[in-house]
């Protein structure tokens, strides 16, 4: 279907438009807090959460029963609801709570549908089948629903036409427990001396969404969790794009690795995923020790002699 016949049948869409309203009012909020401002509580060693997400999450919770009373939800904030049924929402009501705490405007709502039909093994994934993100702070909301295209307020929506990774922008982020054991500050040396840059805005759901109109080229993360990533593998995907792990295999909703990308420089990021963990081709900087001394001979050279 071309795009301008996909955004005329935007009406006919079975999830999302009541969705919308949803992820709408809970965004509403969200800005509300954030003018108000919260208290921070901690989950774990930086992990935050706040009245926002608990509210929030028991909002969504309860618009979704009254809209979809056989869905399932599965929320960042502990609601596990129906989730023997075809369908399911996985709900992140704040992606992005760190930002939110300190008042830095990115965050969302993320809220993406998974249909399970009879018969899918709990450790299978179904299909997913819509997908809503709102940001409140720009309000901006991006759709989709399975091979129906995406949707940026409305618009249709497309990854971008870059084709390098030299000529990327790219995001990534880092997890909020054990930060220590994991890798990424590796990976995300070596892809922002290869690209445009590597942005650390704190939302993995705008980051997806970000991919998936085309602000981003690429992005990837370890050990995410499906609230954070469903919804915006389904933007991506029907944005044109493409979203695996990081040696290119389909992703899996309990992959501990997603890389999503505009599926022209997915074949190049993989190609370097593999390079490093096998430990091939990095690119050598200098130790804070090495540029220390570098900075002293630098001043000694450039010291007016007597
Ligand atoms: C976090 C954000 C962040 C990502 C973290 C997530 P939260 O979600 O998506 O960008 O780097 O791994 O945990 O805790 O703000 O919902
Ligand atoms: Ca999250
Ligand atoms: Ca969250």
């Amino acid at each position: 279907m071309n795009e301008a016949a996909r955004a005329a049948t935007t009406t006919d869409l079975a999830y999302v438009p009541k969705a919308a309203v949803i992820a709408r009012e809970a965004g509403a909020r969200l800005r509300e807090y954030f003018a108000q401002g919260v208290e921070t509580e901690y989950k774990g060693d930086v992990d935050l959460v706040t009245v926002a997400d608990r509210t929030v999450e028991k909002l969504i919770r309860t618009r979704l029963g009254e809209v979809f009373p056989e869905h399932g939800i599965y929320g960042e904030e502990g609601t596990r609801e129906r989730l023997d049924g075809e369908f399911r929402w996985y709900v992140d009501p704040l992606d992005g709570t760190t930002n939110f705490a300190h008042g830095f405007p990115q965050f969302c709502v993320s809220m993406g549908l998974e249909h399970r039909p009879a018969g899918t093994r709990p450790e299978d994934d179904g299909t997913l089948a819509a997908a809503v993100i709102y940001d409140p702070m720009r309000d901006e909301l991006f759709t989709a629903e399975r091979g129906r295209g995406a949707t940026l307020n409305g618009k249709p929506m497309r990854v971008s036409r870059i084709g390098q990774l030299a000529e990327a922008l790219l995001a990534t982020g880092f997890p909020s427990r054990k930060r220590h054991a994991s890798p990424n500050i590796h990976f995300y040396q070596e892809f922002t001396l290869r690209s445009h840059g590597v942005r650390r805005a704190g939302s993995a759901a705008l980051d997806l969404a970000y991919v998936a109109c085309g602000r981003l080229e690429a992005f990837w993360e370890f050990n995410l969790n499906p609230w954070d990533t469903a919804a915006g593998i389904l933007l991506v995907e029907e944005a044109g794009g493409r979203v695996t792990d990081f040696a290119g295999a389909p992703f899996r909703m309990k992959s501990d690795e997603i890389l999503a990308s505009n599926g022209l420089i997915h074949a190049e990021l993989v190609r370097l995923f593999k390079d490093m963990f096998a430990g091939r081709d990095l690119t050598p900087i200098p130790t804070a020790e090495e540029f220390a001394q570098a900075r002293k001979n630098r001043e000694q050279k450039t010291a007016p002699s007597r």
